[in-house]
């Protein structure tokens, strides 16, 4: 296997504890990193860093763990700019225009639906991500949840049926008859499609008792349960996700003191997601209160057509560094080991040895850059364009 040095790093943020400052950032400057196409292979001084098969010159620039987006729903046809214009003009996001954007995904043709995910694939990864989840949910039928988890295992393994997103409209009379067949046939075709499974817990979408039957349901036929939570209002519904060990329960907007103890004490990472609050204009989650507790928080895109079109993390931290008094190592952290973490994953979104070699050279000398900076892309390469830096 091919092995590669990158030399000349003014800055590398390994989020290994073991390594450099021994801080959570496990932060190194003036350093080095050897990988091969897998993993890291050392990390160290410049001065002392030894010779590969190729070299890299990342001519002091900073290098970061690729971002791990853990939270998009990238799966979708249309768009839906005119339900954000009337937001900015006072009106409130309710989750009710996920109607429109099922009616145009089951109108789309695979072909359309793989175009659409492949460019917003490739505008995360001109981004610095690295890995990504994709979940279902906007087609809400058994043919279709199964067409998009297929469609989404094309790009990645971290897959997310979320069959529970809201009811469709063919279903609004009969709302038991939806959750049996989410139950009953859905589960039957997406479970060995999926790797984990997602249900939308919020006013207007499906109660915390529904979304238990759900998350039980796939949990019985083999789906990690994970939970959109708080988004729009306050309910029991953190409770539920650390009841049933939830890798990550995301959005976290509404959050009172018994819910920020019950994660803590917990292995639940809640998943940020201010993309949402800046595209629905609504208050932006307690992030400083979740860390002050100790809680492990992570920051995702949320990228959807609906609450949060986003496709750049560095636009991401930026806003919770801005608005969610994170500092840029917490932003940093939080969109790099805490996906990880979300997702469960001890390989990405840290630079030890044995990691997988997923990184991203910024065109910056130092990580803060991200937020420092916001609207261009400070990302100069991931570990995949290397070879051809922009
Ligand atoms: O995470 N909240 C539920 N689902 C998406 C938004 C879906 C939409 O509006 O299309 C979210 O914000
Ligand atoms: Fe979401």
């Amino acid at each position: 296997m091919t092995t590669r040095v990158i030399r000349n790093i003014a800055e590398l943020t390994t989020n290994d504890p073991s390594l450099g400052d021994e801080s959570a950032l496990g932060r190194l400057y003036d350093a080095a990193m050897v990988v091969d196409e897998e993993q890291v292979l050392w990390v160290g001084a410049n001065a002392t860093a030894p010779d590969a098969d190729e070299s890299f010159d990342a001519e002091r620039r900073a290098v970061i763990p690729g971002f791990v987006d853990s939270h998009t729903h990238l799966v979708f046809a249309g768009e839906r700019s005119d339900e954000f214009e009337a937001r900015m003009a006072g009106e409130h996001y309710d989750g009710g225009g996920i109607a429109r954007t099922v009616a145009a995904t089951r109108a789309a043709t695979l072909e359309d639906l793989r175009a659409g995910t492949s460019k917003r694939i490739a505008e995360l990864e001109a981004g610095g991500v690295t890995t990504v989840e994709i979940k279902s949910g906007y087609e809400l039928t058994v043919d279709g949840e199964a067409r998009d988890l297929r469609l989404a295992d094309e790009f990645t393994t971290e897959t997310t049926w979320l069959g529970a997103h809201v009811v469709p409209s063919e279903y609004q009379k009969n709302r038991e008859g939806y959750i049996e067949l989410l139950l009953s046939s859905m589960l039957d075709v997406c479970a060995p499609l999926a790797k984990w499974a997602d249900v939308f817990c919020d006013r207007g979408a499906f109660s915390v008792e529904e979304a238990r039957v759900i998350l039980e349901g796939a949990r019985a036929e083999g789906l990690a349960p994970r939970l959109h939570a708080n988004q729009l209002a306050h309910s029991g519904a953190i409770a539920l996700a650390v009841e049933l060990d939830c890798a990550s329960v995301d959005h976290c907007t509404y959050l009172d003191d018994r819910d920020i103890d019950l994660l803590s004490a917990s292995a639940t990472v809640a998943t940020l997601l201010p993309g949402a609050e800046f595209s629905t204009r609504s208050p932006y989650p307690s992030a400083r209160r979740l860390l002050d507790a100790g809680v492990t928080v992570a920051l995702a895109t949320d990228c959807n057509p609906g609450s949060s079109y986003v496709t750049s993390m560095a636009f991401v931290i930026a806003l919770a560094v801005r608005e969610m008094s994170m500092s840029v190592d917490e932003a940093l952290w939080a969109s790099t080991k805490g996906g990880a973490l979300a997702l469960r994953r001890g390989d990405v979104g840290q630079l030890g040895l044995g990691a997988r070699a997923d990184f991203a050279v910024l065109d910056a000398p130092r990580a803060a850059h991200l937020a420092y900076r916001p609207g261009g892309n400070v990302v100069a390469a991931t570990r995949h364009s290397l070879s051809r830096p922009r």
